[in-house]
C-alpha cells in the first residue's frame, strides 16, 4: 500500500475548518494530523495544499447517464459523464436505473449495471425509477433494498411514460415504510400540465419559453403537498427531487416544521439560471428546458434561504444532457418535443463554491450540500462524504483563488453547449483523489474507465 500526505491545506468538513495534514494509506484516509507532523519524509507521495482547501469528494446523487428520454438518449455515457464529474471534483454519482412499464425492477437494474460496469471513472451507485407498481414489483423492491438499492423515484409527471397515480404512489410508499427505502418524488401535476401543453400548442404557442408557463409553479407546489400527505398516510419518509418553485419550498418548510421526515434537493440551474434563459431568442431557450422548469429569478432567494435553513438539504445536478444540435432541435416547432434535461455534473462543486464567494452559504455548508449530506441521505456515509479515518480517500484539493470562465470549449461533458457559458467563477478543482488514486491534477487527467467501483448503499442516515 502506498501512502500519500496532503500537507498544510485548510481541511473543511460539514462542521469544522482546520489547517491539517491528511494522511492516506492505500484507498483510505487514516488520519488528520497537526501540520508539519514530520511524516512528510516518510510518505510515498506528498501533495502540497498550502493556500488551498481540502474537502471530501463531491457526491452527486442525481444523474442520468445515457438515459433514454424524449425519443433520444442523454448524451453523456457513464464513461464520459463520470470523467467530467471527476474533473469537477465529484467522486461519486448516484444514477437512476429505470424500470419501464411491463418490465421488472431486476431487468431495469441489470440493464444499468451493464451500461456502467467497466466504464466509470469514479464510484457509482443506483437509485431505481419505479414505473410499474404491482405486487410483484413490491416484492422486488424488498430484494433490491437488501442489495443496496435503497431509494426509489416515482413520478407525478410524464403521464404515459413514468407517471404513477396516487394509489400506486401510496402503495409503493407503504412498501418503503416496511423495507426502509426512501421514496424520491418528481413532484409536478403531470395530468394538469398535459392539458396546459395541449392548450398552448392549439393556440400556436410553440416556443421553449412556454415550457416554463405550462409547468406552473402552483402545479409543482400542489404535487409537493400531495406527495407529503401521501407519505404521511403511508408513514413513509419522502425526498423531493429538483425543487424549483418558492411555493413548493413553502410546502416543504411547513412539513419539516411539523417534524415530518421530509427532505428535498435543488440544483444549480434553479439557483443560477431563470426563465430569462428559457426565453432566449432563436430557439436558444431550448438549452434550458428541464423539468421542473427554470423559474422567475425571484424564486432564487427562497431557494438560498431554504439551503441555509436545511429545508433543502442537498444540491444535486439532475445531470441529463442533450446536445443542442440534433437533440434539443427535435422540438423546434413544438416545445413539448424538446428533450427535458440539462448538463451540469462538472459544474456543481464550482458553482456552489461561487455561492460561498457570493455570501449565500458558508464554506462548511458548501461541503455539506455537495458531499456530506448526499452521502448521508443515500446511505453512503461514512465511506463517502467525510475525511474521517476509515473513509474512502476521495479528496479534492480546491484552489479558492483561481479564476475560471465556464465554457463548452473547455468542459469535459459530452454535450455541445454549457448552460453557464461565459460565467466567471472564483475557485477551481486542483487535485482529485478517488480511493487514494490521483485522477486529476493541475489540469491533467489520470482517470480511466472502469476504475470506479459500484457501491451498495445502506438506508438513509437521517431517519
Ligand atoms: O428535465 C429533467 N429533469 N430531466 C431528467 C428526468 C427527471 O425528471 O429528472
Ligand atoms: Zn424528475
Ligand atoms: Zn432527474
Amino acid at each position: 500500500m502506498s501512502t500519500t500526505l496532503i500537507r498544510n491545506g485548510l481541511v473543511i468538513s460539514a462542521t469544522d475548518e482546520v489547517t491539517a495534514d491528511v494522511l492516506v494509506d492505500g484507498e483510505r484516509v487514516v488520519g488528520l494530523l497537526a501540520p508539519d507532523s514530520g511524516l512528510a519524509g516518510s510518505a510515498d507521495r506528498v501533495i502540497d495544499a498550502s493556500g488551498k482547501y481540502v474537502i471530501p469528494g463531491g457526491v452527486d446523487p442525481h444523474t442520468h447517464m445515457e438515459m433514454p428520454f424524449g425519443g433520444t438518449y442523454a448524451s453523456d455515457t457513464f464513461e464520459t459523464g463520470t470523467a467530467a464529474a471527476a474533473w469537477g471534483g465529484t467522486t461519486t454519482i448516484v444514477d437512476f436505473a429505470i424500470q419501464t412499464v411491463g418490465s421488472s425492477l431486476r431487468e431495469g437494474l441489470d440493464a444499468w449495471h451493464a451500461k456502467a460496469e467497466g466504464r466509470c471513472a469514479v464510484d457509482y451507485a443506483f437509485h431505481m425509477i419505479l414505473s410499474d407498481v404491482h405486487e410483484q414489483s413490491m416484492k422486488e423492491m424488498d430484494i433490491l433494498v437488501g442489495e443496496g438499492v435503497t431509494s426509489f423515484k416515482m413520478f407525478m409527471a410524464y403521464p404515459g411514460v413514468f407517471y404513477s397515480d396516487d394509489g400506486k404512489i401510496l402503495r409503493a410508499m407503504q412498501q418503503g415504510t416496511a423495507n426502509g427505502a426512501l421514496t424520491m418524488m418528481h413532484a409536478e401535476n403531470g395530468i394538469a400540465i398535459d392539458l396546459l401543453v395541449q392548450q398552448a400548442l392549439a393556440a400556436g404557442r410553440t416556443d421553449p419559453r412556454v415550457h416554463g408557463d405550462v409547468r406552473h409553479a402552483l402545479l409543482e407546489a400542489e404535487a409537493t403537498h400531495r406527495a407529503i400527505q401521501l407519505a404521511r398516510v403511508a408513514g413513509s419518509p419522502l425526498y423531493v427531487v429538483h425543487v424549483s418553485a418558492q411555493e413548493a419550498v413553502a410546502e416543504l418548510a411547513a412539513a419539516r416544521d411539523a417534524g415530518l421526515p421530509v427532505f428535498a434537493e435543488t440544483c444549480p440551474q434553479y439557483l443560477f439560471l431563470s426563465t430569462d434563459d428559457l426565453a432566449k431568442p432563436d430557439f436558444e431557450g431550448a438549452k434550458y428546458v428541464c423539468s421542473t422548469p427554470l423559474r422567475p429569478r425571484e424564486n432564487q432567494a427562497a431557494l438560498w434561504r431554504a439551503l441555509r435553513t436545511d429545508d433543502l438539504s442537498v444540491v444535486s445536478t439532475d445531470h441529463c444532457p442533450f446536445c443542442f444540435k440534433g437533440q434539443k432541435e427535435m422540438g423546434r416547432d413544438d416545445f413539448s418535443k424538446i428533450p427535458n434535461g440539462m448538463p451540469g455534473v462538472e459544474n456543481r462543486v464550482d458553482l456552489l463554491h461561487q455561492a460561498v464567494v457570493d455570501g449565500h452559504i458558508t464554506r462548511r455548508r458548501w461541503v455539506e450540500l455537495a458531499s456530506t449530506a448526499p452521502a448521508r441521505m443515500f446511505g453512503l456515509h461514512p465511506r463517502k462524504g467525510t475525511l474521517a479515518p476509515g473513509a474512502d480517500a476521495d479528496i479534492v484539493v480546491y484552489d479558492p483563488h483561481a479564476e475560471q470562465v465556464i465554457s463548452a470549449e473547455t468542459h469535459h461533458m459530452n454535450v455541445d453547449y454549457s448552460a453557464y457559458e461565459g460565467k466567471r467563477v472564483t475557485g477551481r478543482v486542483h487535485t482529485v483523489l478517488s480511493r487514494g488514486e490521483v485522477i486529476v491534477d493541475d489540469g491533467r487527467y489520470f482517470g480511466r474507465p472502469g476504475r470506479g467501483h459500484y457501491l451498495r448503499r445502506s438506508t438513509c442516515d437521517y431517519l
